[in-house]
């Protein structure tokens, strides 16, 4: 872990791995921003514990620039963003409804890449005498990436979009910013999950536990505290691509 207190936004704290990364951050005396567009009771928890919530819908791209500017307000510096925020729909509700396969693209890839170009523009991260980046921006992605996944083809073609973005990303924005994906498989059940779903997808994992969201954190640590990690994607999958 870095020694000074870094500023950082994550979008989508409202619950699961967003919430729990923001309470670690904040707990580790670390300032934290967080987008919601439910209110929730993870999401008030983490205000009582000092977080500064700001309202996102990453489907309002025409907002964005807004929003780069009410971080702008908050803070003179940003150290981290986390682009945790996500939406997961089966290939059966996109054929139902075709525009959700736009969304998930414009909340995984399109917003995302815009809001950090908004964020540069509002609050720009500086090259530094040191060489050393000034921001770094990590990408939520997905560990099913490399194998596919039979159901969900428009949700990994778009976590395969960002995750591919993140090394045009990085030569844009270097030597400022560092640019990383972080790619889970997975990290915790549905609480509408069975035992039986429980079952088979841990048993085709190496490692067969849940291993929660402490991963995640752990991992965001890491990527904070190595600063010459750039362009990479950090998988957290067990080791077994194939698990499904
Ligand atoms: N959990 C896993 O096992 C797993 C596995 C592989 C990859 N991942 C990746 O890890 C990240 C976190 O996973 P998770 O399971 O914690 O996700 P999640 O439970 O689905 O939470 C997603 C968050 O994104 C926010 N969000 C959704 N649509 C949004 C929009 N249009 N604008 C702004 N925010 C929006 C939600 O906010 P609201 O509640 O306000 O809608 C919520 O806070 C995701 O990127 C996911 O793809 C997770």
């Amino acid at each position: 872990m870095t020694s000074r207190a870094q500023t950082i936004l994550i979008t989508g704290v409202t619950r699961r791995v967003g919430a729990h990364l923001a309470e670690h951050l904040l707990a580790a005396g670390h300032r934290v921003i967080g987008t919601y567009r439910r209110e929730t009771d993870a999401l008030r928890a983490l205000i009582e514990q000092g977080l500064i919530a700001l309202p996102l819908d990453l489907l309002e791209r025409e907002r964005l620039a807004e929003f780069a500017q009410q971080v702008a307000d908050q803070t003179d510096r940003l150290d981290l963003i986390v682009h945790n925020a996500s939406i997961w729909h089966r290939d059966e509700d996109v054929a139902a409804k075709p525009e959700l396969a736009t969304a998930m693209y414009t909340v995984h890839v399109t917003s995302p890449i815009e809001l950090t170009e908004h964020l540069q523009r509002a609050l720009p991260a500086r090259e530094r005498d040191d060489g050393h980046a000034d921001r770094q921006a990590i990408f939520l992605t997905d560990a099913h990436i490399d194998e596919g996944e039979a159901d969900h083809i428009h949700y990994i073609a778009s976590k395969a979009a960002i995750e591919n973005s993140i090394r045009s990303l990085a030569l844009r924005y270097a030597p400022h910013t560092r640019v990383n994906a972080i790619a889970p498989g997975l990290l915790m059940f549905h609480p509408e999950d069975n035992a039986e779903y429980r079952r088979h997808r841990l048993k085709r994992r190496l490692l067969p536990f849940e291993p929660g969201p402490g991963v995640v954190s752990q991992t965001v640590d890491y990527l904070m505290a190595c600063p010459l990690i750039n362009q990479a994607v950090i998988r957290l999958d067990t080791g077994r691509r194939w698990e499904s």
